[in-house]
């Protein structure tokens, strides 16, 4: 049967990997971004259905659910690293400014997303949220934020386990090949990300695609509430 598939920020990157691993697999996928050109084009080159939708504006998120009866997978790709704006007020404006802005974008773009489809999510279905490495070291807004990403989707876990449904976190260590860093990685700081993995290369998208591909498949019915590590061993659990 053709499953139905919502990537938010499936327009780069990650989210645009996975969206491109379920439509190789002959899925309908739904692929969200904030700027209506680049959703479609990438939606015609990734021949999948563009939407245009800032996954932290809740008019915005619920006339996406809206298009939807049903919904078999949702991941949450959507996120980033917010510019610190500067602005004309003081330092601790300037401070808050940042922590919202990280929070509405890696944390409250994926609890509203889920939130509007909540009761569409079919039963053996599965919400995939993409947190980070920097949520287990010190990472900031960023890390905090993703961070509490992580706690809210066990709870989520919890909230919809009875209803057949797994909720993870795929926790990503460095992965080369995005616009995460928006042009700022050095070469140096390339080679210091490799060189503490344990595998000694980046991490890929497709990487985390085939991740989320296997949370999605039967292997990972019994998969819930958790933060799957994909690192190369940069951060390893023991
Ligand atoms: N790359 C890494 O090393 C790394 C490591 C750990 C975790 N992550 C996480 O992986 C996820 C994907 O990032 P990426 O590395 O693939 O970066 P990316 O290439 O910049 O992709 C981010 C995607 O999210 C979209 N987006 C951002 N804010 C959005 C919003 N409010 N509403 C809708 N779409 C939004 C972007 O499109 P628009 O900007 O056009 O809206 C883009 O499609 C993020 O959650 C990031 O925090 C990345």
């Amino acid at each position: 049967m053709t499953r139905t598939v919502l990537v938010t920020g499936g327009t780069s990157g990650i989210g645009r990997a996975i969206a491109a691993r379920f439509a190789a697999d002959r899925a309908e996928v739904f692929i969200t971004g904030r700027d209506p050109d680049t959703v479609e084009r990438a939606a015609e080159e990734l021949g999948v259905h563009g939407v245009a939708c800032d996954a932290t504006d809740p008019g915005q998120v619920a006339e996406l659910a809206a298009r939807f009866s049903e919904l078999d997978v949702l991941v949450n790709a959507a996120g980033g690293l917010p510019q610190a704006e500067p602005g004309n007020g003081s330092a601790l404006d300037a401070v808050l400014a940042l922590w919202q802005a990280n929070l509405a974008q890696n944390l409250l773009s994926a609890v509203l997303t889920a939130a509007s489809v909540r009761d569409k999510l079919t039963s053996g279905g599965c919400v995939i949220s993409i947190g980070s490495i920097g949520a287990e070291r010190g990472g900031g807004a960023y890390g905090a934020t993703k961070a509490a990403l992580a706690a809210w989707s066990a709870s989520l876990s919890r909230d919809l386990g009875p209803h057949g449904i797994t909720s993870n976190v795929i926790s990503a260590g460095y992965i080369a090949g995005t616009n995460f860093f928006r042009g700022q990685m050095t070469d140096e700081r390339h080679r210091a990300l490799v060189e503490e993995t344990h595998n000694k290369r980046p991490g890929t998208v497709e990487d985390i695609a085939e991740t989320a591909y296997f949370l999605a498949s039967p292997g990972g019915r019994h998969i819930t509430g958790q933060a799957i590590h994909v690192n190369g061993g940069a951060f390893t659990t023991r």
